[in-house]
């Protein structure tokens, strides 16, 4: 996502883009700093509302700006985005970054097969590039980052509490991902995608902490990693029956 923002902005400005992934354990455990001449496009998923609470002190260790300006940029999978947007841009201008601009994209739920499947789509993209526009605008307004307006994005909220089915709480945060050994072929895809870091070598055990995030589930090509958290598949069933609509992305600018 961030890489389509960036593809349109480096086309409309004529600058190269430099993508760097922070996903793995190895990407946070370097340091990343950033210039004033530098726009800095950051982009996070959505979880339960807000940033993911395992990778937001890795953001606020590494990450390091110079009056950059900044783009906060958060997904979401078809619920809702809460206040992520403004716990990234808090992340960006607690560094140093001036954060001019935020935006919310739907995007698949990785949770699950029907949830927002095809986003984002050929609208999305058109949404995006129309933001672009925007943003090359904003950025000719100003003389120097410290000219960029702020954007209004609230306070930052609480933790979504996911349901189950019958709208009781879900409680699955102990959930680990299970391999079915009849299609596991040992290929260590699922261990080297783990953004925790959390599956052994053996590429069955999980030993370390699961933040739910299907990095394993999705890099399977046997489809051998699943979730079996009766809490967990309920709290899915009960998204897929309520996130049906076409949630809207979001601009702040
Ligand atoms: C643990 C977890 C919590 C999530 N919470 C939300 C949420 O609160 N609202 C929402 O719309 N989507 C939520 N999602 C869906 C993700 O935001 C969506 O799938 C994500 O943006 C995909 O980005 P990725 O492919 O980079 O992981 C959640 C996903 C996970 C794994
Ligand atoms: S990616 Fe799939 S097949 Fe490969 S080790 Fe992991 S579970 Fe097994
Ligand atoms: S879902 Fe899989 S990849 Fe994600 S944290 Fe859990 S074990 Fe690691």
């Amino acid at each position: 996502m961030a890489a389509k923002l960036a593809g349109f902005l480096s086309k409309k400005l004529s600058v190269p883009v430099e993508n760097t992934a922070l996903n793995l354990m190895e990407d946070r455990e370097k340091e990343y700093f950033f210039g004033p001449d530098e726009l800095v496009i950051l982009t996070v998923p959505t979880y339960a509302d807000r940033v993911p609470n395992k990778i937001e002190p890795d953001l606020r260790r590494i990450l390091h700006f110079d009056k950059s300006p900044a783009v906060a940029l958060v997904s979401y999978g078809n619920r809702s985005y809460g206040t992520a947007p403004a716990e990234l841009a808090d992340i960006l201008k607690s560094d140093g970054a001036k954060v001019f601009t935020a935006g919310a994209f739907v995007c698949r739920h990785v949770f699950s097969e029907f949830l927002s499947k095809a986003r984002p789509d050929r609208y999305d993209r058109a949404e995006m590039d129309g933001w672009a526009d925007q943003i090359v605008s904003v950025i000719h307004q100003a003389e120097s980052s410290d000219d960029l307006p702020e954007p209004e994005l609230g306070e930052i909220g609480e933790y979504y509490k996911p349901l189950k089915e019958d709208m009781t709480p879900a409680k699955f945060l102990k959930a680990k991902p299970k391999t079915d050994i009849d299609h596991c072929y040992f290929c260590g895809l699922c261990v080297r995608s783990c953004p925790m870091g959390s599956i052994d070598d053996d590429c069955i055990t999980v030993s370390g902490v699961c933040i739910k995030c299907h990095a394993c589930v999705r890099s399977c090509p046997e489809r051998a990693k699943y979730f079996d958290d009766p809490d967990f598949l309920s709290h899915v069933k009960m998204l897929e029956s309520i996130c049906v609509e076409r949630a809207e992305n979001r601009i702040f600018i």
